[in-house]
């Protein structure tokens, strides 16, 4: 195994980073890979609620970055999710340095199919010490201008970084039939993609049930256009020919 490291990230925040993280590392462990999903938004944790962890964490990832404990102390499986494997961010503090972040990746790849690097809004220290270890970048945008700008802003600082535009793909979250129209501020898919200037990897439906589960701790209901959506989004990660939805 050497694990591929895919950085999670947006520019705007509230996009749906940290929910899109948990959806596909769910799905890629639904497929047999072995996930490790690394919350690097110190300060404001979520993934641990989402992938279920939350209150069996003992270590976080300020605790490997700053050497108090081995990475594999603090990597806690899903109770909900099989196979995905979290290091949750701190409750609060903690700054993300480069050469620890990669040296924690260069540890775990071996042990992992796929390590995802959720990263905060922006493009601070987690942005950048995720961007020098990742070998792909998913921006999970929002169908509104401000986010597509932001987004397209963030693909353009890694390239200038030396990413090529091929490791960038575009994941729309929060759809809804309004999204998009002569009426909306957006008018279809292809202006997000000219926007941004990259290619679509997935579109992620506005699902109430996914927004409940994640509050809540549970798993998504595998009925829900979200969860088709996120299938869609896993197989076309692994590089097969699908649709955009999955019908469940
Ligand atoms: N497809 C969706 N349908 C409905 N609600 C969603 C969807 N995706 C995300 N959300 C909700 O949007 C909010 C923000 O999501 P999330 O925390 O994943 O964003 P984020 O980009 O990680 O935020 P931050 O920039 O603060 O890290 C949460 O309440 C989440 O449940
Ligand atoms: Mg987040």
């Amino acid at each position: 195994m050497n694990g591929e490291v895919i950085m999670l990230c947006s520019g705007k925040g509230g996009t749906g980073k940290s929910t899109v993280s948990v959806l596909l590392g769910a799905g890629l462990a639904a497929r047999g890979k072995k996930v490790l999903l690394v919350e690097l938004d110190s300060g404001l944790r979520s993934v641990d609620i989402i992938a279920g962890v939350y209150g069996r964490t003992v270590y976080d990832i300020e605790d490997v970055l700053t050497g108090r404990c081995e990475g594999d102390k603090a990597v806690v499986e899903s109770p909900l999710y099989r196979g995905l494997h979290v290091i949750s961010a701190p409750y609060e503090g903690g700054r993300v340095e480069p050469a620890p972040l990669a040296a924690l990746c260069t540890v775990m790849r071996p042990c992992f199919d796929f390590v995802l690097l959720d990263t905060a809004a922006g493009m601070g220290a987690p942005f950048t010490a995720a961007a020098a270890c990742a070998q792909k970048a998913l921006l999970v945008l929002t169908p509104d201008p401000v986010a597509l700008r932001d987004g397209r802003i963030v693909a353009d600082r890694l390239i200038e970084n030396g990413k090529v535009q091929g490791a960038l793909r575009l994941v729309l979250n929060r759809v809804t039939r309004q999204s998009f129209g002569r009426g909306s501020a957006v008018y279809d898919l292809d202006e997000c993609i000219d926007t941004v200037g990259i290619q679509l990897l997935a579109v992620i439906p506005e699902s109430p049930a996914l927004q409940q589960a994640a509050a809540a701790g549970a798993a998504v209901p595998a009925t829900d256009p979200a969860a088709g959506a996120a299938a869609a989004m896993t197989a076309r990660l692994l590089g097969e020919r699908v649709p955009l939805t999955v019908p469940r």
